[in-house]
Formats: C-alpha cells, structure tokens, sequence
C-alpha cells in the first residue's frame, strides 16, 4: 500500500475515533464480508428496515399491518415512533435469506405514502464469529 493512501486511511480512522489501524481494517473487513453474506442470496441475515410515513396515511397502516402478521415469521419485531405532529417512524426488524429479506424490504418501501425508506443490512453470520 503506499504511504499517501496510508495517510489519507491513517486520518480518516482518526478522525472516526478509532484507537489504531488495526481495529479499523477489522470493521472494513467484517463489513465486506456481511455484504458477501447478503450477496449469497439464500444466506441467512438480518436487517433493520427503517421507514418514515405519515400518520394520516391509515390505507397504508392497515397494509404495514397485514403484511407483518402474512410475513410474522419475516418481521421479528417493530419499534412506532410518534415522531411529531404528522409523521411516524417505523424501524422493522427482517430476518431470513437474503432475497426474502431485501424482497420484502423493497415491497415495503415501495408502499403508496412511504415518504423514505431504507435497509440496513447486516448479519450475525459465519463470517463474524
Ligand atoms: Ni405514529
């Protein structure tokens, strides 16, 4: 590696609070390989599907909500907050093999009045232990 690009990693882990270089390499390795685990399709993972609606939009309640008791072995668990007056947070917790999961993610974020959405994907799997 040369010693620019060191430089430029050196101040950057510094800059993210990392105590040395080492404990930074580890995060980008363990993050790569998470994203080799959701690239296997059929790989067990989890991910934490955040959405941002408003609270008017009851057609779309109703749906979130018979979606998660027709998937309740997809949707582990859901976390509402009230975030002011007229918008709801939502963070799902999805688990399963990759395809299901990002699958259902993206029908849920493709929702009529799902103002944002997104997936974090990460996994517990062989690769981090
Ligand atoms: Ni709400």
């Amino acid at each position: 590696m040369s010693a620019g690009l060191l430089e430029r990693f050196d101040r950057v882990i510094a800059r993210k609070g990392y105590a040395n270089r080492s404990e930074a390499i580890r995060d980008l390795v363990r993050d790569r390989l998470v994203e080799e685990e959701w690239e296997r399709g059929d790989h067990e993972v989890v991910g934490a599907l955040t959405l941002i609606y408003d609270h008017d939009a009851q057609a779309l309640i109703m749906k979130l909500m018979d979606l998660q008791h027709e998937m309740h072995g997809r949707v582990v668990s859901t976390l509402h907050v009230h975030l002011d007056a007229y918008h709801c947070l939502e963070t799902m917790v999805l688990r399963g093999p990759a395809d299901a999961v990002r699958e259902t993610a993206e029908k849920i974020i493709s929702l009529k009045g799902v103002k944002h959405g997104k997936l974090t994907a990460t996994s517990v799997g062989e690769y981090l232990t």
